[in-house]
C-alpha cells in the first residue's frame, strides 16, 4: 500500500513514520512518497526516517521512502495521501498571529483572525490539490491534517465528496485524558464529543462495560479530579459545572478570551514566532549533520510539546502540561487507525472532520463537523443519532460555520467582500472596522492573499489557483 504525504518535509512527518514501522500487519503500508516544496527539508525529513528505520530490527522491512517535489509525481498511485502542508510556512503563522495582536484580537492559527486569515491562504491551495487528486488519483482517500483542518477539509471535500477526510487529535486527547481519571480505559470508552474542529464539546462518557450510564456526572461532583487534567485545569471546575460539558481546549481561546489576548500579547514571543526559529535551528542543524538525526529531531519535539499552548496555561494559572501529554499518540495514532480501518475494513469509532448529512440540524448536509463516527472500507459516517445540542453549542456551531462558508466564498471566488465578512463576523472580532483593516494588513503581508480581488457588480474575478499556489512554500 502506497501513502503520499504533502508537507512531506514537515516535522511531525516521523510521528506517522513511527507508527507505520510499528505497524506489523497484513496490508500496511510499504511505501511512503515524500513531498514537498522545500527539498531541504525534504532531505532532513528522510534522515530522520532512515534512523528510525535503522532503529528497528524486529520488524518486517520498513516502509521505503522516496522523496519529491512534483506534486502530480507524488499524487499517481497513492493508495492514501496525507495532507499535511502549512501554506507561508512558519513565517505566514507568525504573521498572522501579530497583525491580529496588533489589531488587539486574537492571533491564533485555527482560531479567530488567525485562523480566517490562514484559512484564506490555504483554501486555494488546498482546492489545488483536490483537484489533481480527482484527475490523478480518484480511488485514493485523502486524509488532511492541514489546519484550519474543519474548514479546509470541508473546501477539499467539495471535490472530492466522502474521500477526504478531516483529523485532529484534541478530541482523542480530552477524551483519553477524562477517561483515565475517571478510572475508565480510553479504548473501551464511548465519547458524546461534537461540534466543528477546535469548537467541539465532551457532553458525556460511557464505558462499554455499561454503555448507558453517564461517567461525566460523577467526574462533576469531584472537584479534585476535576481539576487535575489539562482542561479541567485551563477552564476551572466553576466554568466547567456551569457548562455541563468539557470543552475541547481550543474553547479557551472563546471562554477566556481577554486574558488569552493579554499573554499572548505579553508573551516574549507569539507561539508561531517561537516555532519559526526552532524550526529553522532545526532544519539549519540537520543541514550540516551527518549523524543523529534522530535525537536532534526528538529533542526538538520535546520542547514542542512542553511548549504548546503554555500561555494559555500561564494565563489560567495551570501550570506544566501532564508527562501522559507530553508523548505523542494523538495525531499519528489518529491516522493510522483511520487508514487501518478504511484499507482492511477494520470497523472502529473515532472522532473525524466529515460532512453533517443529517446529523445536526442546526447545519446543512454539505457542512463538515468533527463527530465519532464509524468507519470501515467504505469511509467514514456519522455515529447517529447524537445527542441534542445546546442552545450555546448550536449558536456557537453556526456562527463559526458562517464565517468558515465566507472564508470559503473568498477562496473559490476571490470575493474581498466575502474575506471582510469572514473577519466581521467572527465572534472573536469586535468590529467591522478591525475586520476590514485586518485584510488590509494580512494582505499586505502575504503575497498568497493576492488573488483577493475587489467586487464589481457584473463580474467577479476568477482567481488563478496556479498563482496562488506558486506564491506560496509550503511545509
Ligand atoms: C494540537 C492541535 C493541532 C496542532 C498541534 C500543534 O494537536 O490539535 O491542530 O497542529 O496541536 O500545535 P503547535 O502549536 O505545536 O504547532
Ligand atoms: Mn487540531
Amino acid at each position: 500500500m502506497r501513502l503520499t504525504i504533502l508537507g512531506g518535509g514537515g516535522f511531525r512527518v516521523p510521528l506517522v513514520y513511527g507508527a507505520l514501522l510499528r505497524d506489523r500487519a497484513e496490508g500496511r503500508v510499504t511505501h511512503v512518497t515524500l513531498h514537498d516544496l522545500d527539498p531541504a527539508r525534504l532531505t532532513a525529513i528522510a534522515r530522520v526516517l532512515a534512523d528510525q528505520a535503522d532503529g528497528v530490527t524486529d520488524a518486517p522491512a520498513a516502509p521505503s521512502v522516496s522523496v519529491t517535489t512534483d506534486l502530480d509525481d507524488a499524487l499517481r498511485g497513492a493508495d492514501f495521501v496525507f495532507s499535511a502542508i502549512r501554506v507561508g510556512g512558519l513565517e505566514g503563522r507568525a504573521a498572522d498571529e501579530r497583525i491580529a495582536l496588533a489589531e488587539g484580537v486574537l492571533g491564533q492559527e485555527t482560531v479567530g483572525a488567525g485562523g480566517i486569515a490562514y484559512g484564506l491562504r490555504t483554501v486555494p491551495v488546498a482546492v489545488d490539490i483536490a483537484r489533481r487528486v480527482a484527475r490523478l488519483a480518484p480511488d485514493a482517500w485523502v486524509i488532511n491534517f492541514t489546519n484550519p483542518a474543519g474548514l479546509v477539509t470541508e473546501a477539499m471535500s467539495r471535490h472530492l465528496g466522502e474521500r477526504v477526510i478531516g483529523i485532529c487529535d484534541s478530541p482523542v486527547g480530552l477524551g483519553r485524558r477524562v477517561a483515565r481519571v475517571l478510572g475508565a480505559d480510553p479504548a473501551r470508552t464511548r465519547l458524546d464529543y461534537v461540534g466543528l474542529n477546535h469548537l467541539g464539546w465532551l457532553r458525556g462518557l460511557y464505558a462499554d462495560d455499561a454503555p448507558d450510564h453517564d461517567l461525566l456526572p460523577a467526574l462533576f461532583a469531584d472537584e479534585s479530579a476535576l481539576t487535575s487534567f489539562e482542561e479541567g485545569k485551563l477552564f476551572g471546575a466553576d466554568w466547567l459545572r456551569s457548562l455541563g460539558s468539557v470543552p475541547n481546549e481550543y474553547l479557551h481561546y472563546y471562554y477566556f478570551n481577554r486574558e488569552a489576548v493579554t499573554a499572548y500579547r505579553e508573551a516574549k514571543q507569539t507561539r508561531g514566532a517561537f516555532l519559526r526559529d526552532q524550526q529553522a535551528r532545526f532544519y539549519d542543524d540537520m543541514a550540516d549533520r551527518t549523524s543523529g538525526a534522530l535525537a536532534a529531531w526528538d529533542r526538538t519535539r520535546a520542547e514542542r510539546e512542553a511548549t504548546y499552548m503554555a500561555e494559555n496555561r500561564e494565563a489560567a494559572g495551570a501550570g506544566e502540561r501532564a508527562a501522559d501529554d507530553l508523548e505523542s499518540g494523538g495525531y499519528e495514532y489518529v491516522a493510522l487507525a483511520l487508514m487501518r480501518a478504511i484499507a482492511r475494513d477494520e470497523r472502529t469509532t473515532l472522532i473525524l472532520n466529515v460532512r453533517n448529512g443529517a446529523t445536526l440540524s442546526v447545519l446543512d448536509e454539505a457542512a463538515v463537523i468533527e463527530v465519532p463516527c464509524l468507519v470501515d472500507a467504505t469511509g467514514a459516517r456519522p455515529v447517529t443519532p447524537v445527542s441534542p445540542l445546546t442552545g450555546h453549542e448550536a449558536g456557537l456551531v453556526a456562527a463559526v460555520k458562517a464565517v468558515e462558508r465566507c472564508v470559503l466564498e473568498a477562496g473559490e471566488s476571490g470575493s474581498e467582500r466575502a474575506a471582510v465578512k469572514a473577519f466581521a463576523l467572527h465572534p472573536l472580532v469586535d468590529s467591522v472596522q478591525v475586520a476590514r483593516r485586518l485584510l488590509e494588513g494580512y494582505r499586505s503581508a502575504h503575497p498568497g492573499l493576492g488573488y483577493l480581488r475587489r467586487d464589481t457588480r457584473d463580474t467577479r474575478d476568477i482567481r488563478d489557483t496556479r498563482d496562488a499556489r506558486d506564491a506560496q512554500s509550503r511545509g
